[in-house]
């Protein structure tokens, strides 16, 4: 039996770099440079970019097939919440989301249980999103890493009704990125077999939660020092549908040799790219 058709996606988290000035310039050189119809390219750059890098991308021939994201939304639709950015105000602006990101659990102290808010809410707006999981590097080494990754995305996912993609037309709601804490930003990569363990982990998580035959259309990404030089190990493995990026995705070099990559797998695996 064939398997479900995942599209693949390479997502750019740009995090706290860039400004409105140069952050349109360097998307449409990315678009350039990764010009592939049968990757999904999403790049998600400071708030204060996004409309930068959205008219930049409007702009340019190669870049209207490339998505803008945030890297946030706040858990209330609006209020008194200072310096905080909700989902529905991201209309216009993206239609992707990234939540959970480690660097935000870690910075602003965010729980599984406020990533659900955020989830919800993201969802209810229409975003697509990119939920982050990981375990940090003592959870590995005491064998808990499954368990860690498990808990999360029960806690972030948990009453989350998985909406069926013949009623709202978004199957591609929902993307994960499991990304283990020590491979961010340290250069240190995961090894492609550990990863798709944790990948084949969260899909029978999801199955567990109600998501159709085991979470088998859910896309999963590996995020942690990706490079155009550590992509291969990872795309390697059928059940990685791509890649979160973060240093590298501010390099077009390295941009353009992971998505060359990545196009290779699509086309291999026959993928769709259609949302
Ligand atoms: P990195 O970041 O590629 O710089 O390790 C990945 C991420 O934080 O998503």
């Amino acid at each position: 039996m064939m398997g479900p058709m995942r599209p693949v996606i390479v997502a750019g988290n740009w995090k706290m770099q860039t400004t409105p000035a140069d952050a349109g310039e360097l998307a449409a050189t990315i678009a350039r440079r990764t010009n592939e119809p049968d990757v999904v390219r999403v790049l998600c750059p400071p708030f204060v970019c996004l409309a930068a890098v959205r008219d930049a991308l409007l702009a340019e021939p190669a870049g209207r097939d490339v998505a803008v994201g945030a890297q946030n939304v706040h858990h209330e639709l609006a209020g008194a919440y200072t310096g905080e950015v909700s989902a529905p105000m991201l209309e216009g602006l993206a239609t992707w989301a990234i939540v959970g990101h480690s660097e935000r659990r870690r910075d602003a102290g965010e729980t599984d249980a406020l990533i659900n808010q955020k989830v919800r809410r993201a969802r209810d707006a229409g975003l697509h999103l990119i939920l982050c999981v990981g375990e940090q590097l003592a959870d590995r080494e005491a064998g808990r890493a499954a368990a860690v990754v498990t808990a999360q995305v029960r806690g972030c996912l948990e009453g989350v009704e998985p909406p069926s993609p013949a009623l709202d037309g978004r199957a591609l709601w929902l993307t994960i990125a499991y990304e283990p804490v020590w491979a961010i930003g340290t250069g240190r990569t995961a090894r492609g077999g550990d990863a798709a363990e944790m990948t084949s982990t969260i899909r029978h998580t999801l199955g567990g939660l109600g998501f159709a035959a085991r979470g088998e259309a859910v896309p999963v990404l590996y995020g942690g020092s990706v490079t155009s030089a550590t992509i291969d190990e990872f795309l390697a493995e059928t059940s990685i549908d791509g890649a979160l990026v973060g240093g590298a995705s501010l390099k077009p070099d390295e941009m353009a040799g992971i998505v060359a990559r990545a196009a290779l797998t699509a086309r291999s695996r026959g993928s769709q790219p259609s949302s």
